[in-house]
């Protein structure tokens, strides 16, 4: 089937030809340590698949927020030791000042990075001078970096039009894993959100009741819902002024036939850290000086039952404060449901957003997902329904 974007098979022979790879490298970093190289291994078939065609691989990519100065503690300098380990092949890297004499340089299957595209002041306002300047570099472009791709910068969307442009293999991957999940998935579809806030997620949130069969909701967003209809819940974490938009999500799902499930049993605590004295209770019998911290375990065996009755399902936040034993249990127990059901061939599970990632990889089952994302905003983003600047430039 033509997809609405050319990819790396729509290139034809790059031997020689110098190709701007726009790919997101933003990864943590402890002690000066990448402390989860993901993001690093997601680049991978696309650059090797350039390199060895003969492409000059040019990888573009943004490092933290140095809001347009230069930062040593953000150069990419700092990730080309790290980044050649992961391809296992040898990565040169290349500072803005003479960018185009050393690009002169490199030869055919070639890898070199450049430098934090965020040193320049116009890269987030998408500044015209800046395209032409990453622009005059290469002579075809190639956007790999769905999780960057929500953000309309020089070098995730004004590139796209100064340059033939391409989707790498990992945007490749995701657009078809979500397209999957949400745009024309199998019925009937399941959807997990969690997470400490409903404010972060409202626009999620009414989209998504429009379109999934089941709406999932943990973390401490389920207690909103939970106090919006009178349930008292203790000194949990809760957004009351939202009640009303609450109860107007839940009119919504009702209209839509969407039935959405909040925890009727909960682990809570009067202390928030690891392993307190906790009690599981039916949501009506929170003590005033508790929080719920976790969904309880018959609620999570009810989730697991109507899981097994989906064949899509789309998962982001986890269930309880999954950070801080024994809080993610819920977190830990749904997922592995869930991968059980991937396994089985009877469910697509697709999942991603920051924490989500997390929580999948704690509950050691991120790779028996169908797919995990490795974005963050982006990926909330999608779920909200909106265009992500990066991908809409790659139309064809
Ligand atoms: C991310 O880490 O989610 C992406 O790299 C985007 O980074 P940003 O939020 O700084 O634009």
């Amino acid at each position: 089937m033509t997809k609405p974007y050319r990819t790396l098979d729509d290139m034809g022979d790059v031997t020689g030809k110098r190709v701007l790879v726009r790919e997101d490298l933003n990864v943590p970093m402890a002690d000066g340590q990448v402390s989860d190289d993901t993001r690093l291994r997601a680049t991978v078939p696309t650059i090797a698949e350039l390199a060895d065609r003969g492409a000059i691989v040019l990888v573009l990519a943004h490092f933290g927020r140095p809001k347009g100065k230069r930062d040593p503690n953000l150069s990419l300098a700092l990730l080309t030791r790290p980044y050649a380990e992961v391809l296992g092949r040898p990565v040169r890297f290349i500072d803005w000042d003479g960018a185009a004499d050393s690009v002169a340089t490199l030869r055919p299957g070639e890898i070199a990075m450049l430098e934090n595209t965020r040193f320049f002041a116009g890269e987030e306002k998408n500044d015209g001078q800046v395209v032409e300047t990453m622009a005059a570099l290469g002579d075809l472009y190639v956007n790999d970096a769905f999780s960057a791709a929500h953000r309309a910068h020089a070098s995730t969307e004004g590139l796209a039009h100064a340059l033939p442009a391409f989707a790498g293999r990992q945007m490749e991957a995701e657009l078809d894993a979500l397209e999957k999940a949400l745009g024309k998935p199998e019925h009937p579809v399941a959807a997990v959100v969690g997470g400490a806030k409903v404010s972060t997620k409202l626009d999620v949130l009414k989209h998504l009741v429009a379109r999934v069969d089941h709406l999932i909701i943990g973390g401490g967003m389920a207690n909103t819902f939970l106090a919006a209809r009178g349930v008292n819940v203790g000194k949990s974490l809760c957004e009351h002024d939202l009640a009303e938009t609450a109860d107007e999500i839940m009119a919504a799902a009702e209209r839509a036939g969407c039935t959405v499930h909040l925890p009727y049993d909960v682990v809570v605590a009067t202390e928030f850290r690891p392993n307190p004295p906790t009690r599981t209770v039916n949501v009506h019998e929170v003590a005033g000086d508790e929080m719920i911290l976790d969904v309880g375990p018959a609620a999570v065996e009810a989730l697991g039952d109507v899981l097994k009755n989906c064949r899509t399902l789309v998962w982001n936040g986890p269930m309880g404060a999954f950070e801080t034993p024994p809080f993610d249990a819920a977190t830990v127990a749904l997922a592995r449901t869930a991968a059980a059901l991937t396994g089985d061939g009877s469910l697509v599970s697709v999942a991603g957003g920051g924490d989500t990632v997390a929580a999948l990889n704690q509950a050691g089952v991120a790779d028996r997902f169908t797919f995990v994302s490795t974005a963050g905003g982006a990926f909330l983003e999608w779920m909200e329904g909106r265009e992500l600047p990066g991908v809409a430039a790659l139309a064809r």
